[in-house]
């Protein structure tokens, strides 16, 4: 494993740039560590929706509520594949892939093309990494992998695959923090029944859903 740190905050896009000693001419991984994917399957869901669009970048999207569309990366595009169920935002036990046409970075509320937001899984391509050398920086005047991925879009194809809501947790905010640990520790065979049994008796009843 090898390590590189950024040494000043000038954005995802920068960042991810750092590592371009480690990916080569090779696509690439980008795993976000503040958004949390308890089961670990999401990047080979990522893989496994590239294989079935002839090698095409994919990313892992989810359904944001309006007041968190500033807080994201928006994605606009279409349903594509066989979705039977598709209801929307969320699949109903069937994965739901879209075909991406561009992406936005931290919008304003009242006009976004989805609610569909990027949650730090993406699998990219090179030509990414290189777009990223010469990328402005765009919102909040950083550095964004969005901006480098939808000038790539103009030459390949890019998916989203949209992962149900529970299947991971943004840890960014105080409050995403509080409740991926909350989530995190109902689940755990050691901490799972202590915590419940410390919940119900401190009169904490929405924890314990
Ligand atoms: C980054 C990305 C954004 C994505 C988000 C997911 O934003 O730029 O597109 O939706 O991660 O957490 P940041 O959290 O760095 O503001």
């Amino acid at each position: 494993m090898s390590f590189r740190y950024q040494s000043e905050p000038r954005g995802l896009g920068h960042a991810v740039r750092c590592a371009s000693f480690a990916t080569g001419n090779e696509p690439f991984f980008v795993l976000l560590g503040d958004y949390v994917a308890p089961d670990k399957k999401t990047p080979s869901r990522v893989k496994g929706v590239s294989d079935a669009h002839d090698d095409a970048f994919v990313i892992a999207a989810d359904a944001c509520t309006v007041d968190e569309i500033p807080h994201y990366g928006i994605i606009a595009g279409e349903p594509v594949g066989n979705v039977s169920d598709f209801t929307g935002a969320f699949g109903e036990g069937e994965d739901v892939v879209w075909r991406m046409t561009a992406m936005v970075e931290k919008p304003a509320a009242e006009d976004v093309p989805s609610r569909l937001f990027a949650v730090g899984r993406y699998l990219l391509s090179p030509r990414v990494m290189e777009l990223l050398a010469d990328q402005q920086p765009g919102a909040g005047n950083e550095v964004q992998l969005t901006d480098a991925m939808v000038r790539a879009m103009a030459e390949e194809e890019f998916y989203a695959l949209v992962i149900d809501v529970h299947e991971g947790y943004d840890t960014g905010t105080p409050a995403g923090w509080i409740a991926t640990n909350a989530r995190l520790a109902a689940n755990d065979p050691r901490f799972g029944v202590p915590s419940r049994r410390l919940w119900r008796r401190k009169g904490m009843a929405a924890y314990l859903d």
